[in-house]
């Protein structure tokens, strides 16, 4: 089904593309030009989105595609140069789009901001207003980064490859948050609730990419507790019924976050709910070697562009000085040319680039081991390119 975007003429390249979580990848067929939004963002962002857009353009000329950038601006730049994190006419180009490549967002300079004017508000707005309510975080160890991960060795060798579904638009993130004066005192309340339709949806995205994995789903919730986490419990049973084929355990969260530490291995889809997805993505990550090497993709329904980006921040303390480690970025626009555009061949193409330039023994900061060669944000950036 294709549909338009209402809100969003566009005259290049009207954005048709879709996003398919609950559907194969392979449906998606390749159209061109690809319209493609860009943030750069703060900090390190616009370094690593710069080497992702090289890798791009070194796609488009090997398979003969031609991708148009839109730049729109977020984060603390925005709010420099527009007042706000989100400006109006960026989230238009984003949905307009056929997807979207952000860098990273937020700085020590705007920490002095009010709540509602940070720059993570306005990932959260382009979040909500993309309607991308799955969060897709995989958790894989090159092996040859295996020296990287803090595990124990016998735990590393037995290989991590897991990824966290985390529902991106719902639970406390987007409740009710304020304070207020009671007895003399200031009290603050966060809400948290979660309705069965944004559960179901996520479930699905979870046991369909369990299908085209090892076919195991754990839920991950806090049922022993909350009542969100019991209502989330219940649907994903019910969802289950769907994918007979595919295994279905429930686990705390807390339980969760030490089982992924001590025996990684048992996880094929972990799927969870906004804020527990956001801390456990960031446990898993960190056991794969290094933050800056995982990707997300962050999807909705079909027919609309889907969000790419590093899982990581903008690092303002090494941004600028050519440091910061572009493969989470890169591998992010490998997703994008995946997800969104429906070119398989071509994200391989990039992700085997990747795998070929840490072969070689090259590496950032981030990842440095003994014996290996160091480089730069940009020297990794054009090893990749040459490579793909
Ligand atoms: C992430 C980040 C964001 C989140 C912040 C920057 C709002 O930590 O993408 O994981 O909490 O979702
Ligand atoms: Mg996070």
């Amino acid at each position: 089904m294709e549909k338009t975007i209402a809100g969003s003429p566009r005259d290049d390249c009207v954005s048709l593309r879709h996003s398919r979580p609950t559907e194969r990848r392979d449906a998606v067929a390749p159209r061109e030009p690809a319209c493609l939004a860009v943030i750069r963002g703060d900090g390190i962002g616009p370094e690593i989105v710069g080497e992702a857009l090289g890798v791009l353009d070194a796609v488009a000329e090997k398979f003969g595609h031609k991708f148009i950038y839109k730049e729109a601006p977020m984060g603390g730049n925005a709010i420099d140069r527009f007042g706000v994190p989100l400006p109006e006419e960026s989230l238009k180009t984003c949905l307009a789009s056929d997807g979207v490549l952000l860098g990273a967002v937020g700085g020590p300079k705007w920490d002095a901001q009010p709540p509602e004017n940070r720059p993570e508000k306005g990932l959260l707005k382009l979040r909500n207003g993309l309607s991308v309510y799955a969060n897709l975080r995989p958790a894989k160890m090159f092996p040859v980064l295996s020296a990287a991960c803090p595990l124990r060795k016998d735990i590393a060798e037995r290989g991590i490859d897991f990824i966290v579904v985390r529902e991106l638009v719902g639970g406390v993130y987007f409740g009710e948050h304020r304070t207020e004066t009671r007895d003399g005192e200031r009290t603050a309340t966060d809400v948290m609730s979660y309705s069965e339709h944004e559960i179901r949806r996520i479930a699905h995205v979870a046991f369909r990419t369990a299908e085209g994995r090892r076919k195991k789903v754990t839920s991950v919730d806090k049922a022993n507790v909350l009542t969100t986490s019991r209502l989330w419990r219940e649907i994903v049973e019910d969802v289950a019924k769907d994918y007979p084929d595919v295994e279905l355990n429930h686990m705390y969260v807390d339980n969760a976050s030490m089982q992924i530490v001590k025996e990684p291995g048992q996880f094929d889809v972990i799927v969870t709910e906004n804020m527990f997805g956001d801390i456990l993505s960031d446990e898993a990550s960190q056991i794969t070697g290094s933050i800056g090497l995982i990707p997300s993709a962050s999807l909705g329904e079909p027919g609309r562009p889907g969000l790419y980006e590093p899982i990581h921040g903008s690092a303002p303390d090494i941004a600028g000085q050519d440091k910061a480690n572009p493969i989470g970025t890169i591998l992010a626009a490998a997703f994008l040319l995946r997800y969104s555009l429906g070119m398989e061949t071509e994200a391989q193409a990039i992700e085997k680039a990747v795998s070929v330039v840490l072969d070689e023994g090259w590496r950032t900061g981030d990842i440095m081991e003994e014996g290996k060669q160091l480089v730069g944000c940009r020297e990794m950036g054009r090893l990749i390119r040459e490579r793909v």
